[in-house]
C-alpha cells in the first residue's frame, strides 16, 4: 500500500450496494469498460469484507495472469542482482506462484505460518492510522487489482504486484516482519497527526524505499523499489543519504515520480537499531522535539 491520497482512484459506494472506482482519464484502463467493471467488482469485495472472514477471490483474466507471469519473471532477474539477502530468503520461504496471480487469501495462508502476518483487502486508500495501526496485529492492507494489460511494466497505483511481490516477500522474513510490527506499534502509540505523519515518513523511506549496504554493494529492501521494473535499475544513481531519523521524518517526497532521495542503512542490524529502536520508543513528545530541532 502506498500512503498518499492522490495516488488512489476514489472509490464510491452506491445506494444499491455496488461500488464504483473513479479512474482518472490518464489511467491506462480508463477507456476499457471490461477492465473498469472488473475494478468495480474487485473494490466491492474489499468494501463488503469483514475482518476475520476469508477474503473473497478476485476475478482475473488469462491476460492478467500473463501480466503477473511476465512482470514477476523480469523482476526476479533484477532481484537476484539488487535485492537484499533477507528479501530473497523471504521470497524463497514464501514460494509465491509464478504463473498466476495468487488470491490474497492464499497469500495469507502462505505468510501466516512464517511470520504471523495476514492480508486484508483494501478498495483504495486506507486512512493512515488504520493502515499502520493494524501492522501491530500482523495485518497488512492490500489492494487486489492488477495494472492494465496495455502497459505491463507501469502502474499509476499500487497494485497486487506491488503489494505481494514488494511487501509479502519482505513480510515473509522474521526480521523485516518485526520492523513492520514496530511501525504499527509506533502508529498506535502516537496521538497527534504530526507524529503519525512522521512515523509514516520513516516507513516510506525504509520499508517502502529503503536501501542498505551488503558488503560493498548497495541493495534494496523497500517494496516500492523491488516492485518497480524501472525504479529498480535506477536506485543506485539517486541521492543516497545516511540513515537519519530526523532527516527521513522531515524530507518531503513526491509519490508520482521515481524517488530521488534515498536513505541507506549500513546493514540490517543498523536499520533495526536506528529505525526499529525509534519505532519502539517514539511518542508524541520525542517526535515534537525532533520536529522542533529540525
Ligand atoms: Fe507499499
Amino acid at each position: 500500500m502506498f500512503e498518499e491520497a492522490q495516488y488512489f482512484a476514489p472509490v464510491a459506494a452506491q445506494d444499491d450496494g455496488s461500488v464504483v472506482v473513479e479512474l482518472a482519464a490518464s489511467h491506462p484502463g480508463f477507456a476499457d469498460p471490461v477492465y473498469r467493471a472488473r475494478r468495480n467488482a474487485i473494490a466491492g469485495l474489499a468494501v463488503h469484507h469483514r475482518r476475520g472472514e476469508p477474503i473473497p477471490a478476485a476475478e482475473y483474466t488469462e491476460l492478467e495472469h500473463e501480466i503477473w507471469t511476465l512482470v514477476i519473471r523480469e523482476l526476479a532477474v533484477k532481484h537476484a542482482k539488487y535485492a537484499t539477502a533477507e528479501y530473497l530468503e523471504g521470497a524463497e520461504r514464501l514460494g509465491l506462484p509464478e504463473t498466476r496471480i495468487p488470491q490474497l487469501e492464499e497469500v495469507s495462508g502462505l505468510l501466516e505460518p512464517l511470520t504471523g502476518f495476514r492480508y486484508l483487502p483494501a478498495a483504495g486508500l486506507v486512512p493512515l492510522r488504520d493502515f499502520y495501526g493494524v501492522l501491530a496485529d500482523g495485518y497488512f492492507h492490500s489492494t487486489q487489482y492488477i495494472r492494465h494489460h496495455s502497459v505491463p511494466f507501469y502502474t499509476p497505483e499500487p497494485d497486487v504486484i506491488h503489494e505481494v511481490i514488494g511487501h509479502a516477500n519482505a513480510l515473509a522474513h522474521d526480521r523485516y516482519a518485526a520492523l513492520y510490527r514496530l511501525a504499527g506499534a509506533a502508529a498506535r502509540r502516537v496521538d497527534s497527526e504530526e507524529a503519525l505523519e512522521f512515523v509514516s515518513k520513516i516507513f516510506w523511506f525504509t520499508l517502502e524505499f529503503g536501501v542498505m549496504l551488503e558488503g560493498p554493494e548497495l541493495k534494496a529492501y523497500g517494496a516500492g523499489i523491488l516492485s518497480s521494473y524501472g525504479e529498480i535499475e535506477e536506485f543506485r544513481g539517486m541521492s543516497i543519504r545516511p540513515l537519519d531519523i530526523r532527516a527521513m521524518g522531515t524530507t518531503d517526497y513526491d509519490i508520482t515520480r521515481y524517488q530521488d532521495v534515498l536513505f541507506r542503512a549500513e546493514s540490517l542490524q543498523h536499520l533495526e537499531d536506528v529505525v526499529g529502536g525509534f519505532w519502539e520508543n517514539c511518542d508524541d513528545d520525542s517526535i515534537a522535539k525532533l520536529l522542533t530541532d529540525a
